[in-house]
């Protein structure tokens, strides 16, 4: 990437939206036989949010969250030249992303969905940059949303408790190679074991009698809990390493660890490989479980609210999840 840049690519503000009707550990214990010791004690999560009521979808959390990043920086929507939405959880199979540019006024702008669930935002960020580097684009809005509410069985104890809804943006645009703060990025896929996290398709038993056409539906989230775990553990530290070590920079630049919120003990686990201190993990899925695409902008978001990044800041931002994929992506932060 960095022999290839020609231009930079900087972050000029971030957004998120969570729905407002929360489920806490010892409500959910009163829909599966579960409780809040357990979740707590296995995940950090105490509760989540649920995009419940009729006719809402993941569409209505990506605009929110759009239109708070575009209202932060006064920017009118028709300087969006492309809306990259990553989302496993969209409101219509030919993608989402449209609707969204045309919910925002985004009248110019270019719109497709990405579908690379829980590491969606990160290969959001690397797709954008190809566009803003190479001079194609100069503002690109990625956003990170889910509803996997939506697509979990709530008898299913082993997945319910993990998920819950939001969305986070962010506005990127082209500069200077001097401003430039997506610094580097490192990605990852392994379809082998695409089984251990899926939403996958059933067909019906029987084919449409003449055509011999197998039609089906969409089935239920389900999860291979400690493959999935095991697989994040030993492979976003080894994307990290590779990330900081191409970037010649090392784990004591590192000034925030920014993972995926799946789950405490992963963030932990991984900072503790890395012998990252845990204080510069930044968490906060313990109000809000794992969000899948939206859990990382939907983090840094938060971390910026309350002023934790300082400028020229390093953080190390890696998702993971279902494909299986995972990887990096290096950001110096830059208060403009
Ligand atoms: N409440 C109470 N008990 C539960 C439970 C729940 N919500 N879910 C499972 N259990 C039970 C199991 O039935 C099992 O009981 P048994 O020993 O009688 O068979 C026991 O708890 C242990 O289950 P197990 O699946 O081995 O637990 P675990 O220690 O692996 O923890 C996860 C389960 C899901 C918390 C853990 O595997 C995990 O976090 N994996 C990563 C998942 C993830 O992050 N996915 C998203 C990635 S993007």
């Amino acid at each position: 990437m960095k022999s290839l840049t020609m231009q930079g690519a900087k972050i000029l503000a971030t957004g998120s939206a969570v729905p407002d009707s929360s489920l806490s550990n010892s409500q959910m214990s009163e829909i599966v036989q579960t409780s809040d010791e357990w979740i707590v004690t296995r995940t950090g999560i105490k509760e989540r949010r649920l995009l419940t009521g009729m006719n809402q979808s993941v569409i209505d959390l990506a605009v929110l969250a759009s239109m708070k990043a575009l209202d932060k920086i006064s920017m009118n929507p028709s300087e969006i030249n492309l809306i990259i939405l990553a989302t496993s959880t969209p409101n219509d199979l030919f993608g989402s992303a449209s609707q969204v540019q045309s919910k925002i006024g985004a009248i110019n702008a270019v719109a497709f969905d990405l579908t690379a669930a829980c590491s969606g935002f990160v290969l959001g960020i690397v797709t954008a940059c190809q566009f803003l580097q190479n001079g194609s684009y100069r503002n690109v809005l990625v956003i990170g949303a889910d509803t996997l509410s939506k697509w979990i069985d709530w008898s299913d104890r082993s997945t319910c408790i993990l998920f819950g809804d939001a969305a986070g943006a962010m506005i990127i645009q082209s500069c200077s190679k001097e401003n430039n703060s997506i610094l580097n990025f490192q990605l990852n896929t392994n379809g082998n074991y695409a089984d251990y996290l899926s939403i996958s398709y059933q067909e019906q038993v029987n084919p449409h009698p003449i055509l011999n056409l197998y039609q089906g539906a969409f089935k239920y989230v389900s999860m291979n809990g400690k493959e999935v775990y095991k697989f994040a553990v030993s492979q976003v530290p080894l994307s990290i390493l590779k990330c900081i070590d191409s970037l010649n920079i090392s784990i004591n630049d590192i000034d925030w660890l920014l993972l995926h919120q799946a789950n405490e003990r992963i963030l932990t686990a991984v900072a503790e490989k890395l012998c990252i201190n845990t204080n510069k993990i930044i968490s906060n899925l313990s109000k809000y479980g794992n969000t899948s695409a939206a859990s990382i902008p939907l983090a840094l978001d938060e971390a910026l609210q309350i002023n934790k990044i300082s400028h020229n800041d390093i953080i190390v931002i890696s998702g993971f999840g279902a494909g299986l994929t995972w990887g990096t992506v290096i950001i110096r932060w830059k208060a403009f």
